[in-house]
């Protein structure tokens, strides 16, 4: 079977977005694929260095994954530090082989650095250089990750041909499999949905419905529409609630929310209301199911993935090391 992998960072509870753009589809590629999906702890301290509670943060993941119905015996499910050894190694043979410049031109470190100038450190340039490792590591043909992630999956493979360039086909190229070709918004109309940007603009897997409709009330909608009796904009440009809705209700009920928002016979309430109930339709089956998976469950899962991956992480690094000629005495 064709090799798939994913992660995803351990930054907490997940959102509506990691849902839509991965989650979703995990499910249904651990079933085609020899899918590898592993919780990228290692990443999470570029932006987030706190060693209390990382621990809890990849169990809650772990969680999240089997919540959305992933089965540890099908795919391989591991914490990105069970093979920190060889994952950093690997990342450090790779970063002899990328540019500088061009990481610091990588969009995403460019947006990073000028949100938190006060932690722009030398792993947060090497993000994409850990990404690459991560792949490489379990060498698979595919890459399942969200529209966001694209620009890293150009440098690995940019990392790839120069590597292969120098040492021999040792890395396939990877290919991307875009989970959707979808970057949900955040509800504030403010970039995609993050939660460590802005977590009132974010709704949460973990969300009960009362915080989903509160927080969805907020949301930003149409900014030319200041009374109730106006005719509305709902497009995808003119209303932040309209561009939401297009990701979560169905195509019929949509086009009679827009003639009822353009006849002004509907505002931005009611239409913030049924947002708010198509979102808590996809968020309260999945806080159902979590709550029946517990820590002890999580824990067997991450350890049957740990060796799976460290047995195939174990061989791409001796055939990295006698490639670039580090003959190990
Ligand atoms: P992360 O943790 O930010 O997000 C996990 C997955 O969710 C997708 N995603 C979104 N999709 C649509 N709309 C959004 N608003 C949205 N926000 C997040 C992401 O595209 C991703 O698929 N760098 C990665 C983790 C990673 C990784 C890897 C992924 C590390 N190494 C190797 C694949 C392969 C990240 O930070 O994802």
């Amino acid at each position: 079977r064709t090799g798939l992998v994913s992660g995803i960072r351990p930054t907490g509870e997940l959102h509506i977005g990691n849902y839509y753009g991965a989650l979703k589809g995990l499910v249904e590629l651990q079933e085609r694929y020899d899918a590898r999906y592993f919780i990228a702890d290692v990443h999470s301290l570029t932006t987030h260095p706190k060693p209390d509670g990382l621990r809890g943060l990849v169990v809650e993941t772990a969680r999240n994954y089997l919540a959305a119905g992933l089965d540890p015996e099908r795919c391989t499910l591991y914490a990105q530090s069970s093979v920190a050894a060889e994952v950093c190694e690997l990342h450090a043979y790779l970063s002899m082989v990328m540019p500088l410049g061009e990481l610091l031109r990588v969009p995403t470190f460019k947006d990073k650095a000028k949100r938190h100038p006060d932690n722009v450190n030398y792993g947060l340039v090497g993000y994409p250089v850990l990404m690459a490792a991560d792949i490489f590591l379990v060498r698979t043909e595919l890459v399942m990750v969200g529209e966001d992630q694209l620009v890293h999956l150009e440098v690995a493979r940019a990392i790839a041909r120069r590597f292969n360039q120098l040492y021999g086909d040792l890395l396939p190229e990877p290919q991307p499999l875009v989970g959707n070709a979808a970057r949900i918004p955040s509800l504030s109309g403010q970039g995609k949905m993050s939660k460590s940007d802005d977590p009132a603009a974010c709704i949460g897997l973990g969300d009960d419905e009362r915080t989903v409709e509160e927080k969805t009330r907020r949301a930003l909608s149409d900014p030319l529409r200041a009374y109730r009796h106006q005719p509305g904009h709902p497009t995808e440009d003119g209303c932040n609630v309209f561009r939401l809705h297009t990701f979560f209700t169905g195509e019929a009920e949509r086009e009679e929310i827009a003639a009822s928002c353009c006849e002004a016979r509907i505002g931005c309430i009611d239409c913030k209301k049924r947002l708010a109930e198509r979102l808590s339709g996809i968020v309260e089956p999945f806080r159902r199911r979590k709550g029946s998976i517990g820590e002890a469950d999580a824990l067997d899962a991450l350890r049957l993935g740990r060796d799976k991956a460290k047995e195939a992480a174990g061989r791409t690094i001796a055939d990295v090391r006698r490639a670039i000629g580090l003959q190990m005495l």
